[in-house]
């Protein structure tokens, strides 16, 4: 018998719904289901909740359990079914590359909003053909570039922008890990899951769209993929070992449009790297510099008029709750994770859906995931032929 001050909670209502179907449980299958976990209280009082309809995996075990470590109300074994039930209106599209294009495609043409994860595909046709049918469609379609809900690179985007820094002479990015450091590690053959695979589609796309996310468009591009560590062990063939064809690094010269240049590069071997996602703008009045294991942070050097012995690099703590990121998070120096770049992704997703609105600027359309490989492609045609391709050249075909 509860006490006499007990009241019960009275349900939430009126707020909008949308009904969400989510392929795959893995790494950012978890973190998508994660996020849609933490709205209601992330963004209280909510605007808009996913309903959790169903989450969907090969293996009826594993799959089911995630359902219900997640609060989903059910599961599928085959996509098809998730991406034409009745009852979803917003399909998360998170299994590897392989996997992208058709169930977009599905989603898309049952009249479904798609947040597809990057990158949009494993080559330029299949994100072309994806691109092309968002186009042709009349809901949303997002490619899951997390990286611009970082509010540090928000506020990045936003000083760039003011043009306090003046005209911009250079940018540059590395994205490098270890991930394939090890030479034992498997190559990872030729099996149609792994299609794609490669630091130039998996992080470089990341920098690639954070880079054009900043400047705009990128014009012509130069540079190499490199694979230092081959051969590998079969993955398949016990002791033997094979040739690698993927890369395990690229660099490159990039020409924007606005006529800034750009240098890129990244790697799976770069030793003692975890997740170094480092960008940075200069300009003739200032720079202003970024690195994703430094999450909250902002380095800003403006030519502000401040005596010169008085000036350095502002390492500016992004957490004050007038960012539109961070007004739903903890008060001020009270810093978010990694985390939290899904939670304002997928809450942007659902409130662009709820409220009839675009995704651009802030979040990346298909275009954008197209985009990407456009210039992930100039990179490697670059690297073969031995010159400089300008990205138009592959517009079609
Ligand atoms: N935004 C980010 O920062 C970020 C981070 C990690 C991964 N990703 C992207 O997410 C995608 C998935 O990567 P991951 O690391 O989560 O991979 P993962 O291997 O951990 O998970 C992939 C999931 O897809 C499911 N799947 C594969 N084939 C399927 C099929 N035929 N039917 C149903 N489900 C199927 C697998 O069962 C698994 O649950 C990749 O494109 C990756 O680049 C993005």
């Amino acid at each position: 018998m509860p006490g006499a001050s007990f009241h019960a909670t009275r349900p939430l209502s009126g707020v909008p719904t949308i009904p969400v179907g989510v392929i795959g449980y893995g790494w950012i299958g978890r973190a998508h289901s994660v996020a849609m976990n933490r709205l209601r209280d992330a963004t209280w009082p909510p605007n808009v909740l996913p309903r959790l309809v169903a989450i969907c995996g090969r293996n009826e075990e594993k799959v089911g359990a995630a359902a219900q470590r997640w609060g989903y109300e059910g599961y599928y074994t085959d996509w098809h079914d998730l991406v034409t039930d009745p009852d979803i209106q917003a399909v998360i599209v998170g299994a590897q590359a392989y996997l992208h294009r058709e169930p977009s495609l599905a989603a898309l043409a049952a009249g479904k909003h798609v947040l597809c994860e990057k990158p949009l595909a494993p080559d330029l046709p299949e994100a072309r053909q994806m691109r092309d049918a968002a186009r042709q469609s009349r809901t949303l379609a997002m490619t899951g570039f997390s990286y611009r809900f970082v509010p540090a690179l928000k506020l990045m985007r936003d000083i760039v922008h003011s043009g306090a820094l003046g005209p911009i002479s250079l940018f540059r990015g590395h994205y490098l890990n270890e991930s394939r450091r090890d030479p034992l590690l498997p190559a990872f053959g030729d099996a149609p899951e792994v299609r794609g695979r490669g630091p130039l589609n998996d992080v470089g796309s990341h920098l690639i769209d954070i880079a054009r996310f900043l400047l705009g468009d990128i014009a012509a591009v130069s540079g190499k993929v490199l694979t230092h560590l081959t051969p590998r062990p079969s993955p398949t063939r016990p002791g033997e070992m094979v040739d690698v064809p993927q890369e395990d690094t690229f660099h490159g010269v990039v020409d924007f449009a606005g006529g800034t240049t750009g240098i890129i590069e990244g790697s799976a071997v770069a030793t003692g790297r975890k997740n170094w996602f480092s960008v940075e703008v200069n300009g003739v009045q200032g720079t202003v510099r970024f690195n994703l294991e430094r999450l909250n942070e902002l380095e800003v050097y403006l030519l502000d008029g401040a005596q010169p012995e008085a000036m350095g690099f502002r390492d500016i703590l992004v957490t004050e709750s007038s960012h539109p990121y961070l007004r739903y998070w903890w008060p001020k120096g009270h810093v978010v994770g990694w985390e939290a770049t899904l939670v304002n992704e997928v809450h942007h997703f659902l409130s662009c859906i709820q409220g009839g609105r675009a995704l651009a600027p802030e979040g990346a359309t298909f275009e954008d995931g197209y985009q990407a490989a456009l210039v992930a492609e100039a990179l490697r045609r670059s690297s073969r032929d031995g010159c400089r391709v300008e990205v138009s050249s592959l517009e079609r075909g």
